[in-house]
Parts: C-alpha cells; sequence; structure tokens
C-alpha cells in the first residue's frame, strides 16, 4: 500500500489527535554514478556507528563492494526521491533466492534525517520487494542501542522477531512477512 499522500491520525493521550502527514518518495534504481553520494553516507558518523562495522570505509573497497551490489541479481537496490527529485537515502535489500528470507539495509541522508523518510522508504521499498520478487520476509539487524532505528522499523510495519549478540553488539532482530 502506498503511503503518498496518506495523513496518518496520531492519538494524544488526552484523547484529542495531530494530523501527520508522511513525506512523498518515489523509488528509483540504483546506478553507478550514485557510488560516490552513497559513500559519503556510509562513512557519515551516525551511519557508521549504526552499522555492525563501525569503521570508515575508504573509496576502493567502497567501489569494489558496489559493483558487485550492482552486479548481484538477488540484491535490490534502491534510491529514495522527495518530491524535488532529491536523494534522501538508499535502501537495500539482499534476497537469499533458496529461503526466499530478504535482509534490509537503510539508511537517510543526514541532511534529510528525522523527516520521517526512512519510515515511508521502508514501508514502500518493502512493499515493492513483496509484489515483484519472490521475498516472503523481511529481516533486519538493529543495534539495541539504535532506538529511533528500532522505532522506525516498528512504524513501518516491523515486529521484533528475536534478539542476538552480533559482532559483539546487542540487537534486535525485526522482522516483517508478506500479507
Ligand atoms: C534510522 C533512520 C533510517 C530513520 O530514518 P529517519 O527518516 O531519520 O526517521 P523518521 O523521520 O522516519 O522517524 C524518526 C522517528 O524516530 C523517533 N526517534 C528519534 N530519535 C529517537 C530515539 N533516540 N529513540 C526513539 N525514537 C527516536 C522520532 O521521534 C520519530 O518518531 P515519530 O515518527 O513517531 O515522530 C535514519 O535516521 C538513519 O539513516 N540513521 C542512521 C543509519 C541507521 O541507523 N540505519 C538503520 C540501521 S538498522
Amino acid at each position: 500500500m502506498s503511503s503518498k499522500n496518506k495523513i496518518r491520525l496520531k492519538p494524544y493521550i488526552n484523547g484529542s489527535i495531530m494530523l501527520t502527514r508522511l513525506p512523498e518518495i518515489s523509488l528509483r534504481p540504483v546506478r553507478i554514478e550514485d557510488c560516490h553520494i552513497i559513500w559519503e553516507w556510509a562513512n557519515n558518523f551516525d551511519i557508521r556507528q549504526a552499522s555492525f562495522n563501525e569503521n570508515l570505509i575508504d573509496w576502493e573497497t567502497h567501489i569494489k563492494w558496489f559493483k558487485n551490489k550492482l552486479r548481484d541479481p538477488h540484491c535490490y537496490y534502491w534510491i529514495g526521491l522527495n518530491s524535488d527529485k532529491k536523494s534522501v537515502g538508499q535502501i537495500r535489500f539482499d534476497l537469499d533466492p533458496k529461503t526466499h528470507e530478504a535482509v534490509v539495509s537503510i539508511s537517510i541522508s543526514p541532511q534529510f534525517q528525522g523527516r520521517k523518510y526512512g519510515q515511508v522508504l521502508l514501508e514502500e521499498a518493502s512493499d515493492i520487494l513483496f509484489k515483484k520478487t519472490s521475498a516472503v520476509c523481511i529481516k533486519a539487524f538493529v543495534k539495541l542501542k539504535n532506538q529511533r532505528s528500532a522505532h522506525v522499523f516498528k512504524k513501518a510495519g516491523f515486529h521484533e522477531f528475536s534478539k542476538a549478540i552480533i559482532n559483539g553488539c546487542p540487537s534486535f532482530i525485526y522482522m516483517k512477512s508478506k500479507q
């Protein structure tokens, strides 16, 4: 279901309501020209902190990794564009063709964080993945300390599936299944 132009009703504790308009977002496949901006985003401090390998990524390593992702037929990789056609973030699903489970990775450009693009990008891209591929469920690995990300996954319809230690880091595993 598209989130475009949707207005959400958010209940207040005292019973009144607030109207929450979600931003518009469209998706396009990642292209080779996106290599540099994705590298810049990846090396942003907050985005590195959210990752299970917090080291900075050098350019050569990134290009090699990026080209492999573009060649991988089981990798679904999109850029989210806002209504001004500006790139606001990236979302990637690595699909296992045997189990039909996908693992998601998302980041929003530092300048566009906190404007609900993360929630909308997750919702829209998950819908497309379920419609267009054999994926039956999506998993997300989120550090326990990344409360903002955990909150956004829950808002985008994911539920806590389990907890695990990943690379020494206590983490949630969130999951969303095809409806
Ligand atoms: C996590 C991320 C994808 C979220 O996208 P975003 O567009 O910034 O987030 P949104 O604007 O959709 O939502 C932010 C929500 O988190 C809430 N929030 C912010 N900081 C929070 C915190 N410390 N604890 C709990 N909730 C928090 C906000 O109040 C807002 O909630 P609301 O929609 O109920 O008002 C983005 O911030 C990002 O790229 N972060 C760095 C990389 C990362 O963490 N990636 C995910 C790895 S699993």
